[in-house]
């Protein structure tokens, strides 16, 4: 049976394309440029790319979603870690890894960078126990692993548990900026918007634990030239961060200290 929700949902959704019609004035023709443009999108779509979602992304709702949804993480210090929206290039199953491994497998050049931290309950401060961290970002090529024939199968992702001082740490590389995409329907809604593909250099992170609100969120590089127009809008001011020149490890050139604080349930 169809839940009061998904009828009010449902129902607004058709009332506000609606409106967008007759708004408008959508013509025949129009309307079927719009239909083809989003089958284009689907039939673009499969396991290892989502055109679908990177349209909504690049108008901003992934964005607008997060912002509504999880309006308990805040830019204030005593706040959890606020989120980020997810992107199309998650994976499920990362390999699991354990701490202070790296992630980074047959590229020699980037910055090489070891990350590190705790995770902490935000309102107790406690280091929070068998908490995940699920990471995943680009090469130097600006290319996640599941564009780039030339890399590794789930190379520069992984997963990480903490354990009871709630510590991890791992070797990573310094993202780089890079564009979305654009050679389909996203990069198409692009040109038509006079807009830039660029993301931010970023790191994605899904951090979870027993008992604790699951964050979705990325950090960004604070010396990226795209830090204020990102061309997905997922930027937040808490979530920027500052890599720091690192001496004395063969394995690494930049730091990078970043705490995760989650809210219980
Ligand atoms: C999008 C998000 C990403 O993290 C990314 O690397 C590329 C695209 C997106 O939201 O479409
Ligand atoms: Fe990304």
């Amino acid at each position: 049976k169809t839940s009061p929700r998904m009828r009010q949902v449902i129902s607004s959704m058709i009332q506000h394309m609606h409106d967008f019609v007759r708004e408008n004035e959508i013509t025949m023709d129009e309307w079927m440029a719009g239909i083809d443009f989003i089958n284009q999108a689907g039939k673009m779509s499969d396991d290892k790319r989502n055109e679908t979602q990177l349209l909504t992304d690049i108008i901003g709702l992934e964005s607008l979603v997060d912002e509504v949804t999880f309006t308990l993480a805040g830019e204030a210090n005593d706040a959890p870690t606020a989120t980020a929206i997810l992107g199309p290039f998650w994976r499920k199953d990362a390999p699991k890894r354990k701490m202070g491994e790296t992630i980074v497998f047959g590229i020699e050049d980037g910055d090489h960078t070891w990350m590190h931290g705790t995770v902490t309950d935000f309102n107790t401060g406690k280091p929070i126990e068998n908490a995940e961290l699920d990471v995943w970002h680009t090469a130097p090529n600006g290319l996640y692993e599941q564009q780039d024939p030339d890399q590794p199968d789930m190379n520069l992702r992984g997963r990480f548990t903490t354990g009871p001082d709630g510590k991890y740490d791992f070797y990573c590389l310094r993202p780089t900026s890079y564009p979305i995409p654009d050679d389909g329907p996203g990069g198409k809604l692009l040109q038509l918007l006079d807009r830039h593909p660029m993301r931010p250099a970023h790191i994605h992170f899904i951090v979870s634990a027993p008992g604790y609100r699951p964050i979705v969120t990325q950090i960004f590089d604070r010396r990226d030239e795209h830090i204020k127009d990102d061309t997905v809008f997922a930027v937040k001011d808490s979530l920027i961060v500052d890599f720091l020149p690192f001496e004395g490890d063969p394995k690494a050139q930049f730091e990078l200290p970043y705490d995760f604080k989650l809210a219980s349930f």
